[in-house]
């Protein structure tokens, strides 16, 4: 199994709820690979933005080593899930999609703790720290709904 975490810049929301899940799937002992990537290619190479490095670190989940990349097609042969935090993001994915097969690997990620509402996980990228706290808890509770999905049975 291989989950794709994605967002905008891939230095905020998707490296926390890269993270998250990482840091989960390692403590169950689960066989999943889990990443993350941004739609545009503003931020490659760059590690996650620091307002968010510091939130993850002191919730618990540091992400320093994540370096942004941007999604690409092949992203759609690779993953079995794609997860995007916005209906933006979801719309950017879905236009690079070949066929259904494709657009049925995509999904909005509080979709998962609200099903079918297709809440956004918020930009947290021009407000203030709380901003990043939000999105922290949010993505944590995510992806325990995730984890719990692939450990339920065992
Ligand atoms: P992300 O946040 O999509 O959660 O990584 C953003 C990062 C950068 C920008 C916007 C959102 N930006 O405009 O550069």
């Amino acid at each position: 199994m291989k989950i794709l975490m994605v967002c905008l810049g891939n230095i905020c929301r998707s490296p926390i709820a890269d993270g998250l899940l990482r840091q989960k799937v390692k403590h169950a002992g689960l066989d999943i690979i889990v990443d993350s990537a941004g739609t545009s290619g503003h931020h490659v190479g760059e590690a996650p933005d620091p307002r968010m490095r510091a939130t993850a670190k002191k919730l618990g989940c540091p992400i320093d080593d994540l370096r942004a990349r941007q999604f690409s097609v092949k992203d759609f042969d690779e993953f079995d899930v794609i997860y995007a935090m916005d209906s933006s993001n979801y719309n950017n994915i879905i236009k690079l999609s070949r066929n259904e097969q494709d657009r049925a690997k995509v999904k909005m990620l509080l979709n998962e703790v609200y099903p079918g509402e297709n809440r956004a996980v918020p930009d947290p990228y021009y407000g203030g720290e709380q901003g990043f706290i939000d999105v922290f808890r949010m993505v944590d509770e995510a992806t325990t709904i995730i984890l719990n999905k692939y450990t339920n049975g065992r």
